[in-house]
């Protein structure tokens, strides 16, 4: 897709999903909603499901040969040579049950595979994170650049791949090893935030031991056009078709992280 078409497409895709962040500022009696779905304390709200269906409605009307691939719906399609939404409805779901107000909605765009848009939108801090392939990365408007300190120097974010018990202990064991070379580190509940969060500087980096695209698939992108660097748990090219540990940072907090999984 040429470049004017890509940015018309993304301020379009950026409306909706701001729009559809006026569901979760809305919601009421969230907890009356909720379903519990496969794994340890993993749940779906009628939301997550409102949000979705959003989406599905008003992206496929701006990209219609795009297949949509949404974390709550039953059955999800593989990934197309041409192009594919990848969203996550809420992510933080867990925090919006609670109303602990960390959640975001996140839409990736990929062709043939690998993301070309991603958006992230915290509709609490109204703060809209957007990348376009090859054109950097924006928090509402404003450039965004990953931070170069050391980890010594830095914050360290990470997922407990919650709905994952096996790998609870590994997530905490790798955790005290960061907390001990770093400042502190952080929980916030919502993967996409993190990896944003990582983008703009705000912490050094982010681990997670197994997420879904969906998680990941915006805040990729949002990370590496700011100028990051992500990969899976083995040093390898995160996929998109599958599910993937994930770390993020710049070239010298990644570095710690190897040297800590190889001792
Ligand atoms: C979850 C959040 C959480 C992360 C989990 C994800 P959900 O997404 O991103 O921070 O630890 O691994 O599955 O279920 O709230 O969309
Ligand atoms: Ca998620
Ligand atoms: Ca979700």
């Amino acid at each position: 897709m040429a470049d004017c078409c890509l940015s018309e497409l993304a301020e379009k895709i950026e409306a909706v999903v701001k729009e559809a962040g006026r569901i979760l500022i809305n919601a009421v009696r969230v907890e009356e909603t909720v379903e519990e779905k496969s794994g340890r304390a993993n749940f779906v709200t009628a939301y997550d499901k409102r949000v979705q269906d959003f989406l599905f409605q008003k992206l496929m009307k701006i990209l219609p040969d795009a297949v949509f691939i949404g974390e709550e719906e039953e059955e999800h399609a593989a990934l197309p040579e041409g192009y594919a939404f990848i969203i996550d409805p809420i992510d933080g779901t867990t925090n919006f049950m609670k109303g602990y107000c960390v959640s975001c909605i996140s839409v990736g765009l990929l062709q043939a595979g690998k993301p070309v848009l991603g958006i992230v939108y915290n509709p609490y801090l109204d703060e809209l994170f957007r990348a376009e392939k090859g054109k950097g990365a924006y928090c509402n408007g404003k450039a965004i650049h990953v931070s170069d300190h050391d980890l010594s120097e830095g914050l360290v974010l990470f997922g407990t791949a919650p709905y994952n018990e096996e790998l609870s202990k590994r997530s905490f064991q790798c955790a005290y090893e960061l907390f001990i070379r770093s400042l502190d580190v952080r929980r916030s509940g919502s993967a996409a935030i993190d990896l944003c969060n990582v983008a703009c500087g705000r912490a050094e980096l982010y681990f997670e031991l197994l997420l879904s695209p969906w998680d990941y698939a915006a805040g990729s992108l949002i990370l590496t056009e700011a100028g990051g660097r992500i990969v899976n748990t083995e040093g390898k090219e995160i996929t998109f078709d599958e599910k993937n540990g994930v770390v993020a940072g710049n070239e010298k907090t990644i570095k710690v992280w190897q040297e800590i999984q190889k001792a």
